[in-house]
């Protein structure tokens, strides 16, 4: 652990680490055991992971932690899983502060249940004045719905007279998304051996570099985090140039 931790060149983390934390079911299964199990000992994982990123200096870190199409599992998990949300925050809120987080949300949180809803807002209140890491749940999130909603927004602007259909460009759409504080995620991970988005951060990962890892989530910890940063740091991000163009910027 302290090997990888130590092959991480610090001038060059990710600004944006994106989390598709994915296998908490199967985890729990492989153990017979309820679904419910997986996630509340994914807590574990969480913390870690929060608390891996924000030792190094990572600035953003999302976690996508319920999707617009998680609705569509059964009630009692769903309920489980905005209880747990509930608890964490109260249960992490001491290692939040001590680590100079601050929370945030993206998402349609004013579908969620009031209890959720008001762990939610009593968590970021309390953590306004976190200086260090942003922590994004993103929380009844899908990246069509984000698009669609900065779509409905600018239509808006448009039909009210206040913007000029000319004028928009990519720089528009993007200031009118949920994420338009926070920089592109450069490192999304998804564990479990899934490969894919599950409609993720669409608009976002136009250029993110993808991690994959074999772990099922409640498994995930500080070194699995130290590898995939290790990893995003031995990738040459070209950004449609060629290699020999990047060489040429960095040896004049
Ligand atoms: C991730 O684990 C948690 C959420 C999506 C909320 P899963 O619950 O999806 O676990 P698997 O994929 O069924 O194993
Ligand atoms: C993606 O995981 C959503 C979250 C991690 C919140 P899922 O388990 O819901 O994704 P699919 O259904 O396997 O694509
Ligand atoms: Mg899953």
């Amino acid at each position: 652990m302290q090997e990888l931790e130590q092959q991480i060149d610090k001038e060059r983390l990710p600004l944006h680490v994106g989390v598709i934390m994915d296998g908490n079911g199967r985890w729990a299964k492989g153990q017979g055991k309820p679904r419910v199990f997986g996630h509340h000992s994914a807590v574990e994982s969480v913390r870690a992971t929060v608390e891996a990123c924000a030792e190094l200096g990572v600035k953003y870190l999302t976690l996508y932690a319920f999707s617009t199409e998680n609705w569509d599992r059964p009630q009692m998990e769903v309920g489980a899983l905005m209880q747990l949300l509930v608890d964490t925050i109260g249960s992490e809120m001491k290692m939040m502060l001590d680590n100079g987080i601050r929370l945030a949300t993206i998402g349609d949180t004013d579908g969620l249940p009031s209890a959720t809803r008001e762990a939610l807002a009593f968590g970021i209140e309390q953590t306004s004045g976190g200086e260090g890491m942003t922590l994004i749940l993103a929380l009844n999130y899908s990246g069509k719905w984000d698009i669609a909603r900065a779509t409905r927004q600018l239509a808006r602007e448009v039909a009210a007279g206040r913007l000029d259909p000319d004028s928009l460009d990519e720089a528009a759409l993007g200031s009118r998304l949920s994420t338009h504080a926070y920089p592109d995620p450069e490192l999304i991970i998804r564990t479990s051996g899934e490969h894919r988005l599950s409609n993720f951060f669409l608009w976002q990962a136009a250029y993110a570099e993808f991690y994959f890892s074999p772990v099922f989530w409640p498994d995930f910890r500080k070194p699995d985090l130290y590898a995939a940063v290790v990893d995003f740091q031995q990738r040459e991000r070209r950004f449609g140039k060629t290699s020999e163009q990047l060489k040429q910027a960095t040896n004049p």
